[in-house]
């Protein structure tokens, strides 16, 4: 079942189609209904439902009481594509905690819930003995935190990331002589940057996905929290901030902090420019690992949740 088929919502249907042989061998799974505020509900949705509705077109019935409408389907997995919240992580918390009280796993690429409200939603996880899967909320489909699923016993030290593609971006061409504003609305123009972008250019966004890392890896108390984290972020940054300057989010269990950073010549982080994401972990037994890639996108984020559906129905023959 798809809760809000946005660009996330729709890019997910469509690659689950495009996808049919990976997800033919997951067995019998389909899509089984789509609902989403505005556009409506849909049972047994064909094909061509996200083209139709890209077209302009709606689901065909009204969308009643969503979390009531999760808590009375037969779906075995609820994938949450609504829109962030960072006050409360509504209402994709309501839809997150109505499926998991029912008895069905969860994907979700909503950083809203994951950061603010995780111990909530883990306890329910305990309770119900069904998995709650968020790769989509860091980094999109480009590995991130769950390359830890393929490294048994390894221990995280401490983590850096540039975690969010808008500001990297507006600072890469602040780099290149632009100033804040114009670089701006470079962004925007190019969809790259909301009409609002405070959560992105103030380090909220950043910061929530850094909330995300600290609770996979067990750090959970409030100097990893919105409120007990330093979050400075890019505003009216100026060619001055020097050359490999970057929103740099840093988290190891006593702190986290995303800041505006000049990092090193020869720091592999410094040479990530543009929309890209990237995400270096220092451990015990590899030393540093670094994962770089794109932080978003239609395709893209879809993929995070094709990944998080394998890793509840999979694993797939071959590891593929
Ligand atoms: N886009 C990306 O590249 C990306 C990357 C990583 C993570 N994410 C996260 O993924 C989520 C979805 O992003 P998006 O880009 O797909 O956003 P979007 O295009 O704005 O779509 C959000 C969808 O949520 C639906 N919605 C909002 N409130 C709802 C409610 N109360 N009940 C049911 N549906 C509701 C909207 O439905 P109606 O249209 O029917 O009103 C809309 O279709 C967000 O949390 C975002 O932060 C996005």
């Amino acid at each position: 079942m798809i809760i809000g088929f946005g660009t996330v919502g729709k890019g997910f249907f469509d690659l689950f189609h495009e996808k049919r042989a990976v997800v033919q061998s997951l067995g019998s799974v389909e899509i089984s209904e789509i609902a989403s505020s505005r556009l409506g509900y849909e049972l047994r949705p064909a094909h061509d439902t996200a083209e139709r509705v890209d077209k302009g077109g709606k689901l065909r019935e009204e969308a009643k009481d969503i979390p009531e409408t999760i808590r009375r389907s037969d779906a075995d997995i609820v994938c949450e594509f609504t829109t962030v919240n960072m006050n409360n992580g509504e209402p994709a918390f309501s839809h997150i905690r109505a499926a998991l009280e029912s008895g069905k796993h969860v994907i979700t690429t909503n950083k809203g819930p994951i950061a603010l409200r995780y111990r909530e939603l883990q306890s329910l996880v305990a309770k119900k003995g069904v998995l709650l899967k968020f790769k989509g909320t860091v980094m999109a489909g480009t590995p991130s935190y769950n390359i830890l699923d393929l490294l048994p016993g390894l221990e995280v030290k401490m983590v850096r990331g540039i975690l969010n593609g808008t500001s990297n971006f507006i600072l890469s061409e602040v780099e290149r002589g632009r100033s804040f504003e114009e670089s701006l609305v470079h962004a925007q123009r190019l969809g790259y940057a909301e009409a609002d972008p405070t959560m992105d250019i103030d380090g909220y966004d950043a910061a929530l996905k850094a909330i995300i890392i600290s609770n996979v890896l067990g750090w959970q108390d409030e100097r990893h929290s919105l409120g007990g984290m330093e979050i400075s972020g890019i505003r009216n940054i100026s060619p001055a901030a020097g050359e490999k300057t970057k929103l740099l989010a840093s988290i190891n269990e006593k702190s986290a902090s995303v800041k505006s950073t000049k990092l090193q010549d020869g720091d592999l982080l410094s040479n990530v420019d543009g929309v890209l994401n990237a995400l270096e972990l220092e451990t015990d037994t590899l030393g540093r690992i670094t994962s770089i890639g794109p932080g978003a996108g239609r395709k893209q984020t879809a993929q995070a949740a094709l990944t998080d559906l394998v890793s509840i129905v999979g694993p797939l023959p071959n590891n593929r």
